[in-house]
């Protein structure tokens, strides 16, 4: 009988097990015993093995659930946009801003002129903030650079924060995420430097796990984006879309053509396109902070989402221009406020769903033997509360890997 590193013994237990009911819930008193940064034994503590324990340690009634999952950031960037949100509430459109030369671009600018150092010094607060709430892996993309070197300075700072911190990193190539200010009328050239330059250099490099675009009048067109995920899944890297945000694009049915991991935002997606989503197995991310922040109205296509059984994920999507939220409770109690989902569809977002949208599912997301042992330990009375309440510090603890890494 091997020795376990730590045993978690009076404890409450949501393991968020997919189609368990009810939070995945253990019978009380739980136990859960952890080797090598993974989970070795979870179960009704009367039923606990009799193996030795180097550590032991009582959470004295307090809920144990999967570490929380940000699958949508764009968290590294210069500057910030608040002018650019007075003028919104002002009435001026985040289209009309965009096309004015601001919006992206402005971030865009004062990202080019920012440091490696200055990037990751601006950006570490923001990756402290969502881990002092419970989150152990956090998606950063990058995309306020648009030229080669600021495109692969903010992947490398992405990289950096993830070994500065106890939080996992998963980084995305966003370069098609409007286009650079030096291609304008020409998007065309632009996706050719992303195919032909960038992207091999960020792949042979390995600085990015996957590859997002924004498909939308505004940024690409459907066949600009298809160039660019053939390349990606030539180059074996998966993708990822911001589909369908501010019009109906076909942008979930491209998502799903190219199996992409998971479309995001969704606010016009047809049911034709949540059919496609559905057959791909692809995951729907919904961001409500920036349906918020965009003072956006249509809903996206929530019931049709669940119908057709497509996973939901919920993000920050934090970002200077639409989502300026770098608390991931706060966009699950808007996703739950703004999109009606109920408080474990929400939590399922962030934890399960969080980790197939990320391609992360057999190692984290939920508590279950042989995944990693990434969990938050809460001062709660029920998960349902981590949905509803904000701004409270509800967090006991946090285990990263096995390793306790808050407080
Ligand atoms: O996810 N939709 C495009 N990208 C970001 C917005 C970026 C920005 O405005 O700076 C988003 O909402
Ligand atoms: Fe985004």
């Amino acid at each position: 009988m091997s020795d376990w590193d730590l045993l978690l013994t009076e404890a409450r237990i949501a393991t968020m097990r997919d189609s368990a009911p009810d939070y995945g819930v253990v019978e009380e008193p739980a136990a859960m015993a952890i080797s090598d940064g993974h989970i070795a034994w979870i179960g009704k503590q009367s039923d606990l093995p009799k193996n030795r324990a180097n550590d032991k340690r009582s959470m004295a009634g307090r809920w144990l659930t999967p570490a929380l999952i940000d699958c949508h950031t764009h968290l590294v960037f210069g500057g910030d946009r608040a002018r650019e949100f007075e003028q919104r509430l002002q009435g001026v459109s985040y289209e009309d801003i965009a096309r004015s030369g601001g919006g992206i671009l402005s971030t865009v600018q004062a990202t080019r002129e920012a440091s490696a150092d200055e990037l990751f010094e601006a950006a570490l607060p923001r990756v402290n903030a969502l881990a002092g709430e419970g989150v152990a892996t956090v998606e950063i993309k990058s995309g306020y650079g648009l030229d080669c070197e600021t495109e692969i300075r903010i992947l490398e700072v992405a990289r950096r924060l993830g070994e500065a911190t106890p939080v996992d990193v998963r980084t995305t190539l966003l370069a098609a995420h409007t286009v650079a200010p030096e291609y304008e009328g020409n998007a065309d050239g632009y996706i050719d430097l992303i195919c032909d330059e960038l992207l091999p250099r960020v792949a042979e490099q390995g600085l990015a796990d996957a590859v997002d675009a924004y498909c939308e009048s505004i940024a690409f067109s459907g066949p600009q984006v298809a160039r660019l995920f053939d390349k990606a899944s030539r180059l074996g890297l998966p993708v990822k879309l911001h589909a369908d945000q501010l019009s109906d694009c076909g942008g979930a049915e491209l998502a799903a053509n190219f199996k992409a991991l998971s479309a995001d935002h969704l606010e016009y997606t047809s049911a034709k396109g949540v059919r496609a989503l559905s057959e791909a197995e692809c995951v729907a991310v919904l961001l409500p902070g920036a349906f918020l922040t965009l003072g956006e109205t249509q809903l996206p296509p929530v019931d049709e989402l669940r119908t057709n059984g497509v996973p939901i994920a919920i993000a920050t999507d934090c970002n200077p221009g639409t989502s300026p939220i770098c608390s991931l409770r706060t966009a699950m109690m808007l996703a739950c406020r703004l999109f009606r989902l109920t408080p474990e569809e929400c939590l399922a977002g962030a934890t399960r769903n969080a980790a197939l949208a990320l391609g992360l599912q057999d190692d984290r997301g939920t508590l279950e033997v042989g995944k990693r042992a990434d969990i938050a330990v809460w001062d709660i009375s029920h998960p349902r509360e981590l949905a509803y309440w904000t701004g409270t510090p509800q967090l006991a603890e946090a285990i990263t890997g096995g390793h306790i890494t808050q407080p």
